[in-house]
């Protein structure tokens, strides 16, 4: 006997096997056991089988659960007087360049314990899953020293247990030069230090830089990825955000996951991209704080067929978003993705850029059951809804997962 079936809703399966995008089915069911997908297919296909408990949904839509696949949620501090700062004129660039920055939230996190930073990463944790989030990434990054960096795994770690959601955890090795650091020294301790012992501890599945200007240089990326491969960790970049310094093509050359931002990238990363099976990170919030005006290349991305996931990028600097469905509407309104687009990036290619697709990101048999259940008519009011609160249910692992108000 099933545990539960779902009954009389509409069912985006994001199934590739399944027409269109969104991979529909109109009065649909999904039967659930043992934590995972059984079967979805229509009502009545799935009717005269006995479960623990039928639950009609009188016409909702279920999604996967969201995947936000790249955010900074455990952080010390935050900046809110930065943003003042922006807003009489100031610049990223200029900020970081002054000592503020990334290296303002480095201090506050470094002073912070782990109890502190896991406390106030919870509150933000929390109302991304109020928004529908399942899965969620967590880098590192605002340690700039191993056991700062540890420190800030742990704490995603221990969200991860505590709370009703899937963390996946990146080490953020390469993310800001520390004050007065020599960069050789910095980068030689990120291989020989950092990663081996993130990968010691089991407390990161993939590695992150900052290939930039104002962060790191190709080759100094290069040296981190060769360490990453040598213990077993995926790389993923911050790729192409207020410049090209062609990091989309370095990431492809070590078959790393995802590259992210992309707003200046040009025709040779995204083939690079599309032919090392890489996702685009589309991250619109980053793309909307920053008042950016170039838009990332999404008629380029499709042509070449990159997948494309969209995410919240929560930091304390250049994306404060807590909401990932404000994310839907964002990537559709600013970069001019379809709903059905930006509904992928948030599931399907959220999963896939997170190498999670075998378990979560889709509605099939032998997925996790990890589902949202949205009182909406139309997939589309996901995205056209400026920061919908959030689905009526969410569901993982099979069991509904309420959120506490915070
Ligand atoms: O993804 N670009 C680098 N890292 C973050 C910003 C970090 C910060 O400003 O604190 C990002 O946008
Ligand atoms: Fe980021």
């Amino acid at each position: 006997m099933w545990d539960r079936l779902l009954t009389g809703c509409t069912v985006a399966t994001l199934d590739e096997d399944r027409p269109g995008m969104l991979g529909l089915i109109e009065d649909g069911a999904i039967a659930i056991e043992d934590g995972r997908i059984l079967r979805v297919g229509r009502r009545v296909e799935l009717a005269g089988n006995r479960a623990r408990s039928v639950e009609p949904l009188g016409g909702a839509l279920v999604t996967p659960g969201l995947v936000d696949c790249h955010t900074h949620l455990v952080f010390g501090g935050d900046r809110a007087s930065e943003f003042e700062q922006r807003l009489q004129g100031a610049s990223y660039e200029d900020i970081a360049k002054g000592g503020g920055g990334i290296l303002s939230t480095v201090a506050a996190t470094r002073a912070a314990s782990e109890d502190e930073l896991v406390g106030a990463a919870r509150a933000r944790l929390r109302a991304l899953m109020r928004g529908g989030v399942t899965t969620v990434e967590i880098k590192s990054g605002y340690g700039l020293d191993p056991a700062t960096e540890l420190k800030m795994l742990r704490a995603a770690r221990q969200l991860g247990e505590e709370e009703r959601v899937r963390v996946s955890p990146t080490l953020l090795a390469l993310h800001a030069l520390p004050a007065g650091a020599d960069r050789a020294a910095f980068v030689r301790a990120a291989c020989a230090e950092m990663i081996p012992a993130a990968a010691r501890e089991g407390l990161a599945t993939a590695v992150d830089a900052f290939c930039e200007g104002i962060g790191f240089t190709p080759a100094e990326v290069r040296h981190l990825f060769e360490a990453a491969a040598r213990h077993g960790l995926r790389p993923k970049l911050h790729a192409e955000q207020l410049s090209n310094q062609s990091g989309a093509a370095l990431a492809a050359e070590f078959g790393a996951l995802t590259a992210g931002h992309l707003e200046p990238l040009d025709e040779a990363g995204a083939v690079a991209m599309a032919q090392a099976g890489m996702t685009a990170v589309l991250l619109p919030g980053a793309f909307y704080a920053l008042r950016e005006t170039r838009r990332p290349p999404i008629a380029l991305l499709r042509r070449h067929r990159v997948p494309m996931a969209v995410a919240t990028d929560c930091t304390p600097g250049t994306s404060p978003v807590l909401s990932a469905t404000l994310m839907l509407s964002m990537a559709c309104t600013l970069f001019g993705l379809t709903p059905d687009e930006a509904i992928a990036g948030m599931t399907r290619e959220g999963a896939r850029a997170l190498g999670l697709l075998d378990e979560v990101g889709t509605i099939a048999p032998g997925k996790a059951a990890d589902l949202c259940v949205w009182r909406v008519g139309r997939p589309a009011e996901l995205c056209y809804w400026i920061g919908l609160p959030g689905p009526e249910k969410r569901i993982v692992a099979g069991v509904d997962a309420p959120v506490h108000q915070c």
